[in-house]
């Protein structure tokens, strides 16, 4: 069985979709750990299996077959681990709901918790969360999520963790919407608050150099499996896998001075 201190823990776990001819085999016999307050990045190309892993560890789907283990148990309560496990997802405007008000959600995220703080603790909580993203509270004032870009909105997403305090972030893709400047501010703030809240990240990207810099170990994923594992320098600057040169070779400029 697992240990304690393994947060997720998959054996052959396998999901797929579909049958016969259509089915699909999005991620396929994967066998890991992931320890407490471990960064690990899942690194792939498009349709290689990262997102349905992640739904996996956010208990949205079960393994069709092989076993999948939160801090040593199957996810059956899907509210429970809800509370322990957040998600900050690719398009932060299918997270939040168009018709209210940001800082209304905001508040309402609490209502997951099991015991609700004051309203006034609520409001106080809310305000140095945006502060801890670098939003000023009076900038989304009445502001409905449409009204804000979608760096901003990413960055809502992660004051909405620093309200939660998760035990472990599931960060699928958190920088694609923004550019260069903000993305490694918002690399900063997930960073921050591995640092203030002890979190275990798994951090889903393509760009192997911005694994590189933000992981404890890589996860080199293809075609629903891990071909490649092992920490940043060994996967980076010891490839065992064609995959892995692939993904190498397609690092944007901006990320290559990272890795020495
Ligand atoms: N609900 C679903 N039903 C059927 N097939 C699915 C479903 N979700 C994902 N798939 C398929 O599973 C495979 C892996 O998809 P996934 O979303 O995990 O890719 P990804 O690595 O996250 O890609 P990207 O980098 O583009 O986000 C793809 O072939 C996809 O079409
Ligand atoms: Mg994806």
């Amino acid at each position: 069985m697992p240990t304690e201190t393994n947060i997720f823990k998959a054996t052959n776990a396998t999901m797929t979709f579909g049958h016969g001819k259509k089915q699909v085999t999005a991620v396929d016999k994967v066998n890991f750990t992931i320890a407490d307050e471990e960064i690990v990045s899942l690194v792939g190309s498009s349709g290689c299996g990262k997102s349905v892993l992640a739904k996996m560890m956010l208990g949205l789907y079960h393994p069709t077959s092989g076993e999948f283990f939160f801090k040593g148990k199957p996810i059956t309560d899907q509210r429970a681990h809800w509370r322990e496990v957040q998600p900050v997802f690719q398009d932060p405007f299918s997270c939040f709901n168009q018709f209210f008000t940001i800082r209304s959600q905001l508040k309402a995220s609490f209502g997951i918790l099991n015991t609700k703080p004051s309203n006034k603790e609520m409001e106080e909580r809310v305000d140095q969360a945006l502060l801890a993203v670098n939003i000023k509270p009076p900038e989304i004032e009445g502001k409905y999520p449409f009204e804000l870009s979608g760096g901003q909105m990413q960055r809502m997403l992660l004051a909405r963790i620093f309200i939660l305090r998760p035990k472990v972030l599931i960060a699928d893709e958190p920088t694609s919407m923004v550019d260069a400047c903000v993305r490694a501010n918002i690399l900063d703030y997930l960073m921050k608050l591995k640092e203030e809240l002890k979190m275990t990240i798994v951090f889903i990207t393509h760009d192997i150099g911005l694994a590189y810099y933000v992981s404890d170990r890589l996860f080199i994923m293809h075609k629903g499996q891990i071909v490649e594992h092992g920490s940043p320098d060994d996967v980076t600057l010891r490839p065992k896998s064609q995959v892995t040169l692939n993904l190498l070779d397609d690092i944007p400029d901006i990320h290559r001075e990272w890795i020495k």
